[in-house]
């Protein structure tokens, strides 16, 4: 298996093990991986800087509170520059401080800060790793979605025997590949996902428009790109940054996204997050509309727009096999989305409440209720990010 293209952060943490940890980096940087290194006070006991620095070919990280390491990459970036955090060997006070959510210096504070999975190889006397407060802590780590790889059984440096030695370098990039390189679980499948408002012309340089930033839409895109899905999204005006990994088609009209969205067919996932306007001017004027002294202001014929939803998810074989809708909403929410799902003969409907004091609409939190044929759930208030990343692995269960 090769790891060419990742990336790890590795966090050396105190032990006699300590010295492991370079022939794991030797074992990544031939895998093709890139590694950068965290040593904690307690590892730069047992091994160098410079060793990890030679071996990995980049600067190791040490201080929280240095200057030229915090003006260089601060912490947050470090923890979040990764794909995949290890821990090796992991001691169990680091454990502990990431069990109890410290954050007193570098290795524990890009722990606490990071965004990424997090692998843990632990390394430590019989004794300790059987202690009841390791126990603990490694139950709760567990139940947070971190990775453990090890301890071995053995003899140990301080001639005693049993389960605590760091796991053999091998075995540990082992457990990184199972990590790095299990196959995404939408993989193969095309996924169409609409974002934004849509500008509706009224003359060359009036339009109208809606409050939609796109957020929630785009997070969903991302999402479904980070589980292997192809993306395609077609994405009104917004001024949100474009996903990486997806393919962007830029529109500003209603017709327009529907255009694009028949396009993209077929797919296998469609999540329709926009927010459409309904009704476009009848004939929008060719030159800008003036305003005459005195003259009555222009009355707009209204005409209404394609619902895109409903078009593409009416059934047929281009019919994705997994519909799902939105649903903004300031009053009776339930009432109207179940309403919406039956008319738009869509699978899902993420249903929330715009009201403005909700602070939904243009803010980086959603709360929604999804609607599915099994009934309502209501989902805790979450940033937008975390509810897409939930509807993204929500509808890979339902196609797996
Ligand atoms: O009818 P309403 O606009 O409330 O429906 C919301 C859902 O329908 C959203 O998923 C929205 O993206 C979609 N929609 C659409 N085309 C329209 C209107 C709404 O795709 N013209």
């Amino acid at each position: 298996m090769s790891l060419s293209g990742k990336r790890v952060l590795l966090i050396v943490s105190g032990g006699i093990a300590a010295f492991k940890a370079l022939e794991l980096i030797r074992l990544l940087r031939k895998s093709g991986c890139a590694v950068t290194c965290v040593l904690t006070r307690g590892g730069a006991q047992f091994v160098t800087p410079l060793s990890l620095q030679a071996l990995s070919e980049h600067k190791v990280y040490t201080d929280l509170f240095s200057l030229t390491d915090e003006s260089e990459m601060g912490h947050i970036q470090l923890s979040r520059s990764a794909d995949l955090v290890v821990v090796a060997p992991a001691s169990a006070d680091i454990l502990a401080k990431m069990a109890a959510g410290l954050a007193d210096d570098l290795a524990s504070t890009v722990l606490l800060a990071t965004d990424k999975r997090v692998l843990v190889a632990p390394a430590m006397n019989v004794r300790m790793w059987g202690h009841a407060a390791t126990r603990a802590n490694m139950v709760t780590l567990a139940a947070r979605g971190v990775s453990v790889v090890g301890p071995d059984e053995g003899a140990m440096a301080c001639n005693e025997f049993g389960a605590g030695r760091l796991s053999e370098p091998p075995a540990i990039l082992a457990a990184i590949e199972a990590l790095l390189c299990a196959p995404k679980p939408l993989a193969g499948k095309h996924a169409l996902v609409t974002s934004g408002p849509t500008h509706e012309p009224i003359d060359p340089v009036r339009y109208i428009a809606n409050r939609s930033s796109g957020k929630q839409g785009h997070a969903i895109a991302a999402a479904l790109a980070a589980l292997g899905a192809r993306v395609t999204l077609v994405s009104g005006p917004v001024s949100v940054p474009d996903p990486a990994g997806v393919k962007i088609v830029r529109i500003e009209t209603a017709a327009e996204m529907l255009a694009a969205c028949q396009a993209a067919l077929p797919a296998d996932i469609a999540v329709f997050a926009a927010a459409v306007a309904d009704w476009r001017v009848a004939s929008a004027a060719q030159q800008k509309m003036k305003k005459t002294p005195g003259g009555a202001p222009p009355a707009l014929e209204l005409t209404p727009n394609p619902d895109i939803l409903a078009t593409i998810a009416a059934a047929g074989p281009a019919r994705p096999g997994l519909v799902v809708g939105f649903a903004a909403e300031t009053h009776d929410l339930i009432a109207h989305a179940q309403d919406k799902r039956r008319r738009k003969n869509a699978d899902w409907i993420v249903a929330n409440d715009v009201s403005p004091a909700t602070g939904i609409m243009g803010g980086s939190e959603n709360e929604i209720l999804l609607i599915t044929a099994a009934g309502e759930e209501p989902w805790p208030r979450l940033a937008k990010d975390e509810v897409a990343a939930r509807i993204a692995a929500r509808i890979a269960e339902a196609l797996a």
